[in-house]
């Protein structure tokens, strides 16, 4: 495994334009590391779609404002490539910071409407520097497709746009929330939850799970729905609730009503392509950010 892991720039550039020499599809994905089986459901995903597959691994400092937590960010690059190892993947790329931001280095990307609302609001810088780092690594990498987990929706809808206004040759897709038997969304920050905690954060798929079945049970109004959320992850003294959205799947602009979107699936074939494996298309998305003690976790679903 050692020779495959390369963290100088140049020379990954050089390895996947080799391969695309080769007629070779190459497939990336982005991480930072603290791999889990999210992680690596994604990395399957990619070795189905493409015939090279690289593995990032770095915690973009670009990406986290100076009160979060990217010193505190776990680190265990021995582990993760234990958990990549029976994976196979073709290289794993591990750059150091000073030459992902070397002195000087003074080229952001500043994506649009997308990033200015719910994670762009509680963590205004944030999607600059992840759509800076993404586009930095689908470069480097040369990637014909990247690879993201919908635990990350906003992120996904965010580089999607990118990729799109930037005309970048490479398909965006996401791969599905990976849940623990109770429910709790895999994260890499899972870990700083005290046992506590962690049982109270149950409230969170508790409360996706019920907006489901109530707009199966007919009920469209957004005001109604998220109450219902609200008073579930109130039952979780500890919670504290940074939002609760439900938004437009695509825009990610709240609704009121959520609508019936049979009219427009044609024209939404194209971004579901690459998430949803069903032929049906959502009408909303669920997103909610909630803070449990220090730990701050996302989670989301879409409403069919
Ligand atoms: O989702 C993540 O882990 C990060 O935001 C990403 C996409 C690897 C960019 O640093």
């Amino acid at each position: 495994m050692e020779h495959r892991i390369i963290d100088d720039l140049g020379a990954m550039q050089q390895k996947t334009l080799a391969q695309k020499r080769f007629g070779k599809r190459i497939g990336v994905v982005p991480t930072m590391g603290a791999l889990h089986e999210g992680h690596l459901s994604i990395v399957r995903r990619a070795k189905a779609e493409c015939d090279f597959v690289v593995v990032t691994i770095f915690v973009n400092p670009v990406q986290f404002a100076p009160t979060e937590d990217f010193d505190k960010y776990p680190r265990t690059l021995e582990h993760d490539l234990e958990l990549l190892k029976p994976l196979n993947v073709d290289l794993i790329f591990t750059p150091t910071e000073k030459n992902m931001y070397p002195a000087g280095y003074d080229t952001f990307v500043e994506a649009g409407s997308l990033t200015k609302r719910l994670e762009g609001e509680c963590r205004p810088s944030h999607f600059r520097g992840v759509t800076t780092v993404v586009l930095k690594l689908l470069n480097i990498t040369s990637a014909d497709a990247a690879f993201f987990g919908q635990k990350d929706y906003q992120q996904y809808c965010v580089v999607r746009k990118m990729a799109a206004d930037f005309n970048l040759p490479v398909d965006i897709f996401a791969c599905p929330i990976i849940r623990e038997s109770d429910g709790l969304a895999l994260s890499s920050r899972n870990r700083y939850l005290s046992s506590e905690e962690r049982t109270q954060a149950l409230a969170l798929s508790q409360g996706l799970k019920r907006s489901q079945c109530m707009l199966e049970a007919g009920v469209a109004d957004v005001k109604k729905i998220r109450r219902e959320i609200q008073a579930i992850i109130e039952t979780s003294p500890l919670a504290e609730i940074e939002y609760i959205a439900i938004a437009d799947p695509l825009t990610l602009e709240e609704l009121t009503v959520i609508p019936n979107n049979s009219h427009n699936i044609a024209s939404q074939r194209h971004f579901w392509r690459y998430i949803l494996p069903e032929n049906q298309l959502p009408r909303a998305v669920v997103l909610l950010a909630v803070r449990f003690g220090k730990t701050r976790l996302i989670d989301n679903c879409l409403l069919y």
